[in-house]
């Protein structure tokens, strides 16, 4: 049987930023941007430009330096929204425009206040000028899973016939389930016959996005909304991983196949979540840290007879590496190589390796063993001090049961190290305001704070996610080492870094 080409359009850089938590700074886009082409996916939908001056820098960048795959900006339909879009995307090699206005009633009468027939015309002029501008358009009847049946089939029909070369079923709120939207798809398949490619994007409130993404496959759906990770709007996105695998693995019932070299999906996913700070859940299918892991003895005693009692999936397949080589002290330079190489991680001069591996040794100085979770770890570490404006050189901290602690940071700017000493409720607490006394930024407030270890033992790396509010937004900040304060001085100093970013980063709109 032939197998049909199905269209990946990754949205983490737009729905999945929307999340809370996960707002990324443009040179950060740009890294992930580059690494959604490695992986392979057909369309990158950048942001949504109209939304903020970092959001246009953000899909401006990416479009000026990601080559070779589509770059989509997302437009309200209305002009102003579609015109900006363009200018954020006019010098990508290949690119497209993603209009969209809400079609069910409930959005239509409450959010829009307007008439279904004045909704079908913004629909059409949205995309006639969207058109007038480039060739590809995609269009989005957003709620489209609570809209009329009727209503939706008269604009598409009318949007395909202004232009538009995609028509996207969006189910806005995670409210259809698999076979309801199996039928879906198909009555809209049959208005639109092979005129505009069809897409869905599913979102994950009831966790059927994946399962609903795949029934809308087998409906005759070409694209496929997805996001790394699953991270968007509330409960998410479709995942990435999820749909690919599933496509990949049960090929005999989902006879597609798609671009995505799976082997990039593991990198992929952990370098979202050194950029943005969001943890994965340790079973999150894919790329979780247990999907391959085998604790009970039945299970063992299977895996070690056959790999495949218990696993569909081969881990070298997303880009794991199922034998755990356990580094040490008393591993050298090639050991590490080999290793770097097995997982993807690259350095751009002998210099930058000879850095890796001296905080290779650093943890392997004070842990017996070294895994692979640290040595992403360790290169995650290395992407972002290279981003910073301050780096952290030390902490100290002086406590006693009656005494305040106090804590002394150092940190460096540039060529310059700046020393400064606090006291605070507790050692995390003196050590963030020894950083805001070296900073000297105004108006921040740290939101939220949560601590696990990301390796097992007693000399566990600890890890550290917050995230701190200014300028009126969110800032994530994510930092890891064994000794928590630490950890906790990085996280905090990765999210200030991030706010200073966005402060000299300003754009103006065109
Ligand atoms: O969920 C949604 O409806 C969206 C649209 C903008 C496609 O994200
Ligand atoms: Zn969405």
């Amino acid at each position: 049987m032939e197998k049909k080409k199905i269209y990946i359009f990754d949205t983490t850089l737009r729905d999945g930023e929307q999340s809370p938590g996960a707002s990324m700074s443009s040179e950060d886009k740009l890294v992930f941007a580059k690494q959604l082409s490695h992986l392979g996916v057909d369309i990158i939908e950048a942001g949504f430009p109209v939304s903020s001056p970092i959001q246009f820098e953000g899909v401006k960048i990416i479009s000026e330096e990601v080559r070779g795959v589509t770059i989509a900006a997302l437009a309200r339909a209305v002009e102003n929204d579609i015109k900006v879009a363009y200018d954020a995307i006019k010098n990508a090699e290949k690119k497209r425009i993603h209009t969209f206005i809400a079609t069910s009633p409930i959005h239509m009468e409450y959010k829009l206040k307007k008439k279904p027939d004045e909704v079908l015309k913004m629909a059409v002029n949205a995309v006639r000028y969207a058109k007038s501008l480039l060739d590809d358009v995609e269009f989005s009847a957003e709620d489209a899973t609570r809209s009329d049946i009727n209503f939706l089939k008269e604009v598409f029909l009318a949007v395909v016939e202004a232009g538009a070369t995609t028509v996207n079923i969006p189910d806005t709120v995670g409210y259809t389930t698999p076979f309801e939207f199996y039928n879906l798809v198909k009555s809209i398949k049959e208005v639109i016959g092979d005129r505009a490619i069809i897409s869905v994007h599913c979102h994950n409130d009831l966790g059927l996005a994946v399962a609903n993404s795949l029934s809308a496959l087998l409906a005759g759906a070409e694209q496929v909304e997805v996001s790394v990770n699953g991270i968007g709007e509330r409960a998410g996105n479709a995942s990435l991983e999820e749909v690919v695998m599933s496509i990949n693995v049960r090929n005999d019932i989902y006879p597609f196949y798609t671009n995505i070299n799976t082997k990039e999906i593991y990198k992929t996913s952990k370098l979202l979540v050194s950029i943005t700070g969001l943890p994965l859940a340790y079973n999150k299918p894919i790329v979780g840290r247990n999907v391959f892991a085998h604790e009970s003895g039945i299970h063992q005693d299977g895996v070690i007879k056959h790999k495949q009692t218990y696993e569909i999936m081969k881990p070298e397949d997303v880009g794991r590496s199922s034998s755990e080589i356990i580094l040490g002290r008393h591993s050298g330079r090639h050991a590490l190589k080999v290793k770097f190489k097995e997982l993807g991680i690259t350095y751009s001069s002998d210099e930058e390796f000879e850095e890796m591996y001296k905080k290779f040794l650093e943890i392997a100085d004070k842990k017996k063993n070294v895994y692979e979770e640290d040595l992403l770890t360790i290169f995650s570490q290395n992407i972002d001090d290279s981003k910073s404006v301050y780096n952290l050189q030390s902490v100290q901290i002086i406590s006693g049961d009656k005494l305040l602690p106090t804590s002394t940071v150092v940190l460096k700017k540039g060529n310059r190290e700046y020393v400064e000493s606090a006291i605070g409720n507790g050692p995390v607490d003196a050590t963030f305001k020894a950083i805001d006394k070296i900073v000297g930024i105004k108006g921040i407030k740290l939101d939220d704070f949560s601590v696990h270890a990301v390796t097992s033992g007693k000399d566990a790396i600890g890890e550290v996610n917050l995230s701190i509010h200014s300028d009126n937004m969110s800032f994530s900040g994510h930092g890891t080492d064994t000794d928590i304060i630490v950890a906790s001085a990085k996280a905090y100093l990765n999210a200030i870094n991030k706010v200073l970013y966005y402060r000299n980063s300003q754009v103006n709109l065109p």
